[in-house]
């Protein structure tokens, strides 16, 4: 079973979904660990409805960012972690992290990256400047994650079409679930591709 460490902000509807596959079978994994930046967010309540360990860890409990990093990735590794989704996730990750988990953290996005990506495009944003652009399209993007923000690997994306009565609301709940099965679809591509030295850690 990969074990999957979620970081996360918000409402955390991708978390839900994530471990909603996760316990019915649509994904051979285990939700081990959400890490939230905010300890009065949504998805801290989903993570406790789901009995999945939840840690809040943000500048307001290590305001050293080196040590922050590196509170985050012992976090991680406590619980075996093998594979770390961002999931509206509103900072950026540090070196220990990137570097431990090199190549094994996803990001998902919601636009067609490298369309609308990068510092500043979040949110509502995102689709406001889809929308400003007369775009006929959008989507979703899961990718790798690295030091610059929306920039790394592109792994899975799925187009939307815009339509013209469309609003930044409308089209932000239209890719909602889209966005979702994007993400389950990208974590199953990393349950057939364990690491060796990730393996051993105790948990077959
Ligand atoms: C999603 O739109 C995601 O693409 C973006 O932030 C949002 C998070 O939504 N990066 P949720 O908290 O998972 O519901």
């Amino acid at each position: 079973m990969l074990r999957i460490g979620v970081l996360a902000s918000h409402t955390g509807s991708n978390f839900q979904a994530i471990a909603d596959a996760c316990l019915n079978g649509d994904l051979k994994a285990v939700t081990a660990l959400l890490i939230c930046n905010n300890s009065r967010a949504g998805v801290m309540e989903k993570a406790a409805r789901a009995c999945v360990p939840a840690v809040h860890l943000s500048s307001a409990t290590e305001p050293n960012p080196a040590r922050l990093d590196r509170a985050i990735c012992q976090a991680l590794e406590d619980q075996s972690v093998e594979l770390v989704v961002t999931a509206g996730y509103m900072k950026k990750l540090g070196p220990a992290v990137l570097h431990r988990f090199h190549n094994r953290v996803i990001n998902v996005h919601p636009s067609l990256l490298p369309k609308y990506g990068g510092p500043g495009f979040y949110g509502a944003r995102v689709h406001e400047a889809v929308l400003r652009a007369g775009d006929t399209g959008t989507g979703a993007t899961v990718h790798l994650v690295n030091e610059d923000y929306d920039r790394g690997d592109i792994l899975l994306q799925k187009t939307l079409p815009v339509h013209p009565s469309d609003t930044a609301e409308s089209l932000a709940a239209r890719l909602r679930p889209i966005e979702h099965q994007l993400l389950i679809d990208a974590i199953r591509l990393f349950t057939h591709d364990i690491p060796t030295h990730n393996r051993s850690a105790g948990h077959g």
